[in-house]
């Protein structure tokens, strides 16, 4: 099986860039200075995908629970987004990254929305590492949505409630041109997973680190993605 091949790296690398705050708060600065170094290290580890052979990337950027937060983080994350969409566009279409956002655009300004849109067209066609960004995402949110299509699917008469399995629902998600994770990692030192990628994680391999997300690098990434070769998955089932 596939599944349990042995020293193979993740495919699918999800992490929860957390420690922004608490980054700035050390160095004695407001919380969104930490949000713009956090942003910065990205790119980084974007850019070590391709040698680990990590083919999806995807970052939680900004949870459903975030707008619990000032209107000055939120406001200023929300323009953080849109000049780093701004600022990358031109080297994510060079570097052959395919970027992807999920989460409810619902509640996002039309602007940044407008800037996600061109940005999934402009790297359409790239195909090197899969870069997808968790925008107002939250697990509970993507499968209600899921399931709010899904019903709405059945009373136009397309499905029938008897076909509906596991499969149907995860083609409803925002993730269902991707794989599951393989592996997610947590920055910060928090051991949680914060409504993060609740149904594509079941069986996920689960790291938390220390450190906080503007200290991570690309060496840190590299070493983590490289301990996960020695994972056993067994996905429920007995190694033989
Ligand atoms: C993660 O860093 C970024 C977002 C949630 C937007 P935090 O802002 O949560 O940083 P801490 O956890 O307060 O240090
Ligand atoms: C999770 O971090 C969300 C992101 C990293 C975008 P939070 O800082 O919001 O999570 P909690 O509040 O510690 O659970
Ligand atoms: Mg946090």
């Amino acid at each position: 099986m596939a599944e349990t091949s042995e020293a193979k790296g993740p495919r699918h690398v999800a992490v929860i860039m957390d420690g922004n705050g608490r980054w700035a708060q050390m160095r004695g600065r407001p919380r969104l200075f930490g949000h713009h170094a956090g942003a910065k290290r990205v790119r980084e580890v974007v850019e070590a995908c391709p040698a680990l052979g990590v083919k999806y990337l995807t970052v939680f950027a900004f949870s459903t629970e975030n707008w619990k937060r000032t209107q000055t983080e939120v406001a200023g994350l929300m323009k953080l987004f849109r000049r780093y969409i701004e600022k990358e566009q031109r080297a994510l279409v060079e570097a052959g990254v395919r970027v992807r956002f999920i989460g409810d655009r619902v509640k996002l300004e039309d602007k940044l929305v407008a800037l996600m849109d061109e940005l999934e067209l402009l790297t359409a066609g790239n195909d090197l590492i899969h870069l997808t960004i968790a925008i107002n995402y939250g697990g509970r949110n993507e499968v209600t949505r899921a399931a709010k299509r899904m019903a709405f699917e059945v009373q136009a008469g397309r499905l029938r409630p008897e076909d509906v399995d596991a499969e149907t629902l995860a083609r409803f998600l925002d993730t269902h041109v991707l794989p599951d994770p393989d592996l997610v990692i947590r920055t910060s030192g928090e051991a949680r997973i914060s409504n993060f990628l609740l149904w594509q994680s079941a069986y996920s391999e689960y790291e938390f680190v220390e450190t906080l997300w503007p200290d991570f690098t690309a060496e840190e990434f590299g070493k983590i993605v490289k301990s996960y070769a020695a994972r056993d998955r067994r996905f429920g089932a007995v190694r033989v």
